[in-house]
């Protein structure tokens, strides 16, 4: 299958049903993206399709051909993303293991909302869990990711 992940394309010979988790990880070594629960219950397998937060272990990897993919090491090439500035000022990440999909699905709020209420916050954050509890610093980075946005003209990637 073929595949366009952070930008590049991909040429994956993988079995139709193997989750895009999989294939990023284990085929394309992007290891960046977490395996958590494997059900869709925790969040930390977030990337973008199409600008959308999906959960990659429990999406064919097949459903995403022709679509663009973005990964956390897609999101900026120097960890320079509004979300990922924050999440340094903010001094977010604990143990570290939910916080790519933590920023991944906080990078797909900010992009279709720039300036997110906490209930907005809470309501796109809620499938993603932390079990170290940084859930009151990751509501503040968004706040502050989407203030940085703002002055920087908007851009999200
Ligand atoms: S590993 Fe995908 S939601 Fe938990
Ligand atoms: S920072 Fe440890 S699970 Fe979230």
């Amino acid at each position: 299958m073929k595949l366009v992940v952070n930008g590049q394309p991909h040429e994956v010979d993988a079995p139709a049903d193997m989750p895009l988790l999989w294939v990023l990880r284990d085929i394309l070594g992007m290891t960046g993206t977490k395996f958590g629960c494997g059900l869709a219950q925790c969040g930390a397998c977030t990337v973008h399709l199409d600008g959308q937060a999906i959960r990659s272990c429990v999406m064919p990897a097949v459903a995403a051909a022709g679509k663009s993919v973005t990964t956390i090491e897609g999101l900026s090439s120097d960890g320079s993303h509004p979300v990922q500035r924050a999440w340094q000022e903010l001094d977010v990440v604990q143990c570290g293991y939910c916080q790519s999909g933590q920023i991944m699905s906080a990078a797909a709020l900010i992009a279709q909302k720039p300036s997110p209420s906490d209930a907005d916050i809470d309501a796109a954050m809620a499938g993603n869990l932390c079990r170290c509890g940084t859930y009151q610093r990751i509501r503040g980075a968004v706040h502050r990711a989407a203030e940085l946005a703002s002055k920087e003209g908007g851009h999200v990637a």
